[in-house]
């Protein structure tokens, strides 16, 4: 199983990797312009950054949205750095582009997903990763998680190789969730990471230790 975190701000990427859990990052263009990174130079800039960080598989997403433009923005992101993985939309162009990078061992995720009928495509183009958005589908009262399930359900059936990177997570149950659900990798914001952490017994039973301690310390 692999741990992603789901942002292009360097500070969370760093705080997650300090933790030694990190196997990647995942961006989009909406995470991009949060960070008000501009132009293709300063995007490119970013990404080599990310990419010297982490070590592991970093996304970086096209902008064009037809197969010329994928196929030219694609290759110059994947000739940056050995972990980037270029990000393509579910639609027909990006599925053609998919199976393009595949032909010449271009590792691709493929973005936007939201039907098993897309992540069968993409699987079928061979998509490195497929990205089933879960926290979308739950807000408009989709079952997100199910998806994850159900995708899991047909690569294993059939053998696809492609991996099911559940994405859009919105909070730490959302992780359990998508691991129970079998995906191969979760990509999730630092907070949801964090809330992993998170127990009541633990914060109690340390302050009891860390008390005893010092009680017979002082004696
Ligand atoms: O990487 C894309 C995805 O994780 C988007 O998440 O929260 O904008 O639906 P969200």
């Amino acid at each position: 199983m692999k741990f992603f975190i789901d942002t292009a701000n360097l500070d969370q990427i760093r705080e997650a990797h300090k933790l030694g859990v990190l196997d990647g990052v995942t961006t989009n263009p909406s995470l991009m312009a949060k960070e008000h990174i501009r132009g293709e130079e300063a995007c490119n800039r970013h990404y080599v950054e990310i990419c010297r960080m982490v070590g592991g598989d970093v996304s970086a997403e096209v902008i064009a949205t037809d197969f010329e433009g994928m196929i030219r923005e694609g290759e110059a992101l994947a000739a940056l750095d050995p972990h980037i993985v270029v990000k393509l939309p579910c639609t027909a162009d990006g599925i053609r582009a998919v199976r393009w990078f595949a032909d010449r061992g271009v590792r691709t995720n493929c973005t936007l997903v939201f039907s098993v009928g897309q992540a069968l495509l993409a699987a079928k183009a061979g998509a490195t990763y497929v990205s089933p958005f879960v926290g979308r589908l739950d807000d408009i009262s989709e079952d997100g998680v199910g998806l994850v399930a159900h995708i899991v359900r047909v690569y294993r059936t059939y053998g696809f190789k492609t991996q099911v990177l559940a994405a859009s997570i919105r909070h730490t149950h959302h992780i359990i969730q998508c691991l129970d659900a079998g995906a191969d990798v979760v990509t999730c914001p630092l907070q949801a990471i964090l809330g992993l952490l998170k127990h009541p017994l633990t914060e109690s039973g340390l302050a009891q230790f860390l008390a005893d301690h010092a009680r017979v310390n002082q004696e």
